[in-house]
């Protein structure tokens, strides 16, 4: 199993990636974080409290950590994750008691109280928790296995034609991040925009016939509602679980080996991904992205994960 911390903003799609996580046999998560995106910190925290007890992983430490970004103003998704941050997803108040950790110190102790190489970060937020840590405390850059996050694109943006959301809130985090030297690896659009959540796959929650299904059906029809005047998608396009599958199955989405770096001062483009693919990336490259998912198998994951946690 590989050990994970997951830093996240939930965020409808972060609900789904969480899911994932913590129904696969595959993952071991030691501990969640959060930072403010794509509601305030105070409501995405909240959500992570109430999908503990919802998923029944309610001793796994929660703890909440960036309120905004490191220089620029905070920039909420409202419009997409509802004013909950959970889109029609209604979940009763936390039972589960937030961490009194902050969660940089949650980052660092759990990285430095495990063996070189033994831990795995997925980020599905903007990077401001993970900027912050590495400059605490430098010596984890070494100590993670690697950094999987959603985040960026190839070739395309969200926010702007070409800045995706979690990179554009917090650009100088994410160059941070980008530029440590530790392995990450970017999901960015190109492929998240392939995990379109069709009716078939509603369908595969909804026969579950779980209260777990039912959420999850819930989650896709909130993004199915938010992204219902964007001409181009048919169907929402599920971002966040992609990065945990690549960690779960790293054969359903293959990456590149590239080098990353963001823009921090263009006139159109800041929070741009410049992903350098002019030949085969140097010998010393420590970043990829993702280029492709099977559409078939990261949803065949996703279902297996939550029929998986059954009915807590
Ligand atoms: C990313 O931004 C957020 O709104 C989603 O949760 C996802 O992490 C997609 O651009
Ligand atoms: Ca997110």
């Amino acid at each position: 199993t590989h050990k994970v911390l997951i830093d996240c903003d939930p965020g409808v799609d972060d609900a789904l990636a969480l899911m994932l996580a913590h129904g696969s046999p595959e993952l071991n998560v030691l501990a969640v974080t959060t930072c403010g995106g794509n509601q305030t910190l105070e409501k995405v925290t909240r959500n992570a409290l109430s999908l503990a007890d919802e998923l029944g992983k309610d001793w796994i430490p929660v703890a909440a950590g960036a309120q905004r970004p490191l220089v620029r103003e905070p920039l909420t998704a409202g419009h997409v994750h509802g004013d909950t941050g959970l889109g029609l997803v209604e979940l009763p108040d936390p039972q589960h008691a937030l961490d009194e950790r902050h969660a940089v110190e949650v980052i660092a102790q759990t990285v430095l109280t495990h063996a070189p190489g033994e831990v795995t970060i997925i980020a599905t937020g903007p990077l401001t928790n993970l900027a912050l840590a590495i400059r605490q405390y430098p010596e984890i850059v070494e100590r993670v296995h690697e950094v999987v996050l959603m985040g960026g694109g190839v070739t395309t943006g969200n926010l702007t034609p070409v800045a995706e959301f979690n990179i554009a809130v917090d650009p100088e985090a994410a160059r941070a991040v980008f530029t440590a030297g530790w392995p990450v690896t970017m999901v960015g659009l190109d492929t998240t925009h392939q995990a379109l959540a069709t009716p078939e796959v509603e369908a595969q929650f909804a026969a579950l016939g779980t209260r777990l299904g039912q959420i999850a059906v819930e989650l896709i029809r909130s993004y199915r509602e938010a992204y219902k005047n964007n001409q181009a998608f048919a169907n929402p396009p599920c971002h966040d679980p992609v990065a945990v599958a690549r960690v779960i199955a790293p054969e359903l989405v293959s990456v590149r080996r590239a080098p990353v770096d963001v823009e921090l001062r263009g006139e159109l483009t800041t929070g741009q991904t410049v992903v350098d693919l002019r030949g085969s990336a140097p010998e010393d490259c420590a970043t990829a992205v993702a280029t492709g998912l099977d559409h078939g198998g990261f949803w065949a994951l996703v279902v297996d994960a939550v029929r998986n946690l059954g009915a807590p």
